[in-house]
């Protein structure tokens, strides 16, 4: 495999020295791509929110300065990115506003809490059975919270068409999952064009 193939690979489960790499680039890249799936969230300060696949830990950071009283649970199973992000939230974590774990979105860890808000960017696209791990996730929110899932894609000759297509394949993703009010926003943005796709939780009981 080419190194640069070998470096994409690393985006889906960043280890070792490429994993650095990958880790590298996506807090360089990840900024403005965190802020604006968090503005669409519109995050209050009591808020309990979940990020799926938190990578180094931007989101988690630009969140945690938004919530105030309420809490931040970050899940990943790149051992590198949750050192990388506990490093980068270290202050928030020590102050119990932030709990970052090691688990596998798809074998889901129990929580003390239901969220209002999650979130997961460019990293759906590595779940092996997205609509099942979202129903899994659904169960995890309260009545009315929103689910936000964002993918910019890899690719650099991507167009607004592809982002568009990638919104309406995390559209039918999550309506099969059972989210209801599911609506997509495009963004130009550098280099390639972004999709985030919302959607609300229906009551978790019925699930
Ligand atoms: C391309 S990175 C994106 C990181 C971050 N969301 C960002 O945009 O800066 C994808 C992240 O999702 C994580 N990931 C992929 N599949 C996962 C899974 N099944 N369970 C938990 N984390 C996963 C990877 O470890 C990686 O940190």
């Amino acid at each position: 495999m080419g190194l640069i193939k070998n470096l994409r690979s690393q985006f889906k489960k960043p280890e070792g020295l490429l994993g650095s790499i990958a880790g590298m680039l996506m807090t360089i890249f990840g900024k403005e791509k965190n802020k604006w799936t968090l503005s669409l969230l519109n995050l209050k300060q009591n808020d309990h929110v979940l990020e799926i696949g938190f990578g180094p830990g931007i989101g988690i950071e630009i969140a945690s300065k938004i919530i105030q009283n309420g809490k931040i649970i970050g899940i990943d199973f790149s051992e590198k990115m949750l050192k990388k992000a506990y490093q980068r939230n270290k202050k928030a974590i020590q102050k119990g506003k932030v709990e970052l774990i090691h688990a596998d979105v798809e074998n889901l860890p129990s929580f003390q809490l239901h969220f209002d808000k999650v979130y997961s960017i460019n990293s759906i696209i590595f779940w092996n059975n997205p609509v099942q791990t979202l129903m899994n996730i659904r169960k995890l929110m309260k009545d009315n919270g929103v689910i936000a899932i964002t993918v910019q894609p890899f690719t650099k000759d991507a167009t607004v068409d592809t982002a568009k297509q990638f919104g309406i394949e995390i559209v039918k993703q999550l309506v099969e999952a059972g989210f209801i009010h599911v609506k997509t926003e495009l963004k130009q943005m550098k280099p390639v064009p972004i999709v985030c796709v919302l959607g609300v939780n229906k009551e978790f009981q019925s699930a």
